[in-house]
């Protein structure tokens, strides 16, 4: 079982696209363990991004990310890592695919709506970084084994 941190980014609350996307990863049928709404600190961007530290997008991408509130969720599920960078399509949104929401909602690389963490070693620093552990709900869906095959 994978975990992976999803953000609805200050443009995607700003546009009210919150419910599209959410609802595209539940109906996906991961399953959401912890969610809340919140400005990011610059401390907190700093860390969550510090892999991109010196980049030339870096300082555009802090204050994109500090601008105005997000939505952070952190989903589990088989695969979760590989769901959600699907669902969301390439970073460039005029490179995603057709269908995904970068595609279908977006159209510039520093306005691209969403986070989802890279692999499934950054979803759980990732998760562990945004979440406090009594942030995060232990549990299972009745008729889960209709999505996960082994739960
Ligand atoms: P994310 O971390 O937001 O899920 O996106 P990602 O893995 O697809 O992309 P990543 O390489 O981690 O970049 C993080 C975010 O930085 C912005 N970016 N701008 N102008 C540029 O060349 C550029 N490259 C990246 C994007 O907002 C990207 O989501
Ligand atoms: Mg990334």
């Amino acid at each position: 079982m994978e975990r992976t941190l999803v953000i609805v980014k200050p443009d995607g609350v700003q546009r009210g696209l919150v419910g599209e996307i959410i609802g595209r990863i539940e109906r996906r049928g991961l399953r959401l363990i912890g969610m809340k709404f919140m400005q990011v600190s610059p401390e907190l961007a700093a860390r969550h991004y510090a892999i991109h530290k010196g980049k030339p997008f870096y300082d555009g991408l802090i204050s994109y990310i500090t601008s105005s509130p997000v939505v952070v969720m952190a989903w589990e599920g088989p695969k979760a890592v590989e769901a959600v960078r699907q669902l969301m399509g390439a970073t460039n949104p005029t490179a995603a695919a057709p269908g995904t929401i970068r595609a279908d909602f977006a159209v510039e690389i520093g306005r691209n709506l969403t986070h989802g963490s890279d692999s499934p070693d950054n979803g759980l620093a990732e998760v562990a970084l945004w979440f406090q552990s009594n942030e995060l709900a232990s549990w299972q869906r009745d008729g889960e084994c209709w999505v996960f095959e082994k739960n």
